[in-house]
């Protein structure tokens, strides 16, 4: 949540925070704002809103202090505390308006120290808990002796010291050009290493245009830079280095590439995300998961319905026992956690509040983490004891798909490790040719989502893998289309919501492979069950499984896979549907309403 950029070097600091601003849109857009210095003079601009709004703004601005300076801060919010007004909108300035600085993340004690603060007289101009933070460290810089950049070094550590919660920050001040810096704890910030330039960033894709070198932090670290220096400290002002590492995602993957929307553009690259996240894996992986006797696997939202999906393979492959958890409620029933545990912690970003916080549980009762994550730099992975990356290059539209099934295929990787299935490892190999062709025959598709486009509810049901597929597609479709949406067992549909069913109702039923006999005959009479109540029924189901089509209004066909890979494959057609009737009812595909990417909060 909240988006964060930083900028010092030898060109000019608006373009480059803008264009990281645009890169990390997808973290917030309830309002936008940059900070630029130049020759002793603090500029300043924000506007509530999306990006575009800020942009506007910024082009009717005439002083030129704006264009030249080469130091910068931007920053996009995604609001916790105080509405999205351009009021709270960041940068925060000081009373004086001599230093700006911007924040993602959450003070918990912000109340108290607002108190203190105002019975100082400092009067407050926003209802954030952020602008705190701005003084504090304007009051801090007053009081430290040296001068110069390390003066900010100085003065945020000391900010960094008195805050509780979670926190990047970034600052500068008009009276230090060329230097920012930030202050870190449980909220993500990378550092970007360019020639005599460099950046700060919430994750690398602000950056990755202009530098490929990047600097992974710790938590609770200050770091100041320097058109020629990255300087690293605790927050006591212990030195301290960053893990260096080289970004590989390429450039164009952030942008949309002629797509509609970044959402079609990474549906369209499932394939080729797929394939890279097989890509020398299919023979073995290279992890050292010990001796694993249960496992536990946590994510959140879509990350949870692949850790769903990955249990049916884990159990039938491995046979060891695998609980599924949504990594926010993990930690609060004190799980039970033996040796031999391995908790396995999925997540796109590597940065969600609650999937961390439940790693850290994990950790602290002694089980080992795997991450299965996509960003590297990220906080998960560097937390945990292991790592796979999913390798899905980035990931811009809030709704993930490409993250969805780069996870099932790591977590299918994972399984087969453990146990070594007959076939599957071919079947794999084979999966990013099916979606090439998959993709190629989603005419119908858009068809529908054009007559369901005005339905009061659309519901989704399956059985075994098919059911978290339903959960998936209903949970596309609510944040998408802002529709009501819900996925169910089939088979607990009798017990219960088949109320909800009247004539027209739209319900979606994902088939189990026919290889499923029993469960695939026992979705057929489910099929039927509701038609049997008026609804229309749409049928996802395997190429040349024709039983389904005395009952179902719309057949969508999927290639044919083993079963507990089907999901690889049923699971986009439901992408394609949300994204169209959100795309046909109006809404912005890329940036539903209310929602941001990186859930930094818990
Ligand atoms: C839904 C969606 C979210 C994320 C969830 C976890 O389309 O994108 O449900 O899956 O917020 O995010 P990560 O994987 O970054 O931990």
């Amino acid at each position: 949540m909240c988006g964060i950029v930083g900028y010092a070097g030898g060109r000019p600091a608006l373009g480059i925070v803008m264009d990281g601003l645009r890169r990390l849109e997808y973290r917030g857009y309830d309002s936008a704002g940059v900070a630029v210095v130049d020759a002793g003079e603090l500029l300043v601009e924000k506007k509530s809103g999306k990006l575009v709004n800020l942009e506007k703004c910024l082009a009717e601005r005439v002083d030129t202090g704006f264009d030249v300076g080469m130091t910068g801060i931007g920053h996009t919010r995604w609001a916790t505390h105080g509405g999205p007004t351009d009021r709270n909108a960041h940068p925060h300035l000081s009373a004086d308006g001599r230093v700006a600085l911007i924040h993602n993340g959450i003070i918990e004690n912000f109340a108290r120290l607002r108190a203190d603060l105002a019975a100082d007289g400092v009067e407050f101009r926003s209802d954030t808990d952020s602008e705190v933070a701005a003084h504090l460290f304007a009051a801090e810089l007053r009081g430290v002796q040296i001068g110069g950049p390390a003066a900010l070094a100085e003065a945020m550590r000391r900010t960094a010291r008195r805050l509780e919660g979670a926190f990047t920050l970034l600052a500068v001040a008009a009276d230090t050009p060329g230097a920012v810096v930030a202050a870190r704890r449980n909220s993500p910030l990378v550092v970007g290493r360019g020639v005599r330039e460099n950046f700060l960033a919430s994750d690398v894709s602000a950056f990755m245009e202009y530098t490929r070198d990047a600097i992974e932090l710790g938590q609770d670290q200050v770091v100041l830079i320097t058109p020629n220096a990255v300087e690293i400290t605790g927050f006591d002002g212990t030195p301290a280095v960053g893990t260096a590492f080289r970004i590989d995602w390429n450039v164009s993957a952030a942008e949309k590439d002629g797509h509609e929307f970044f959402m079609l553009k990474e549906i369209a690259e499932q394939p080729q995300a797929v394939a890279d996240t097989l890509l020398g894996r299919l023979d073995g992986l290279d992890l050292d998961l010990g001796d694993v006797r249960k496992i536990v696997i946590i994510g959140c939202g879509t990350a949870y319905h692949a850790g769903m999906v990955a249990r049916y393979a884990i159990e039938e492959w491995a046979r060891i026992p695998c609980d599924v958890e949504m990594a926010s409620e993990f930690r609060y029933r004190s799980p039970i956690l033996e040796p031999g545990t391995l908790v396995i912690a999925i997540s796109q970003s590597g940065e969600t509040m609650d999937t961390l916080m439940a790693v850290r549980h994990a950790r602290a009762e002694g089980a080992r983490v795997l991450a299965i994550c996509n960003t590297h730099g990220s906080t998960i992975p560097r937390e945990s004891d292991a790592v796979l990356y999913t390798r899905g290059g980035p990931e811009i539209a809030v709704a993930s798909t490409k993250a969805f099934l780069t996870q099932l295929t790591a977590l299918h990787l994972v399984a087969m490790d453990l146990s070594s299935p007959p076939g599957i490892a071919a079947a794999l190999a084979h999966v990013p040719d099916q979606l090439r062709t998959l993709l190629g025959e989603m005419d119908p598709v858009r068809k529908l989502a054009n007559d369901l486009a005005d339905a009061r509810q659309v519901l989704f049901i399956g059985r075994h893998v098919g059911y978290p597929v339903a959960l998936e597609g209903a949970l596309k479709l609510k944040e998408l289309a802002y529709m009501h949406a819900e996925g169910f067992a089939a088979g607990e549909l009798k017990h219960g919501p088949i109320a909800l069913i009247d004539e027209g109702t739209p319900v979606i039923c994902v088939v189990p492979s026919p290889s499923l006999r029993l469960l695939h005959d026992k979705v057929v009479s489910n099929i039927q069950e509701v038609r049997a109540r008026g609804a229309r029924t749409v049928v996802i189901a395997e190429e040349g499984d024709d039983d389904v089509v005395p009952y179902a209004d719309t057949v969508i066909r999927v290639p044919r896979t083993p079963a507990l890979l089907a999901p690889l494959m049923t699971t986009v057609p439901l992408q394609v549907l949300a994204c169209s009737i959100a795309a046909a009812r109006g809404y912005d595909v890329d940036q539903p309403r209310n929602l941001a990417k990186s859930v930094t909060v818990e």
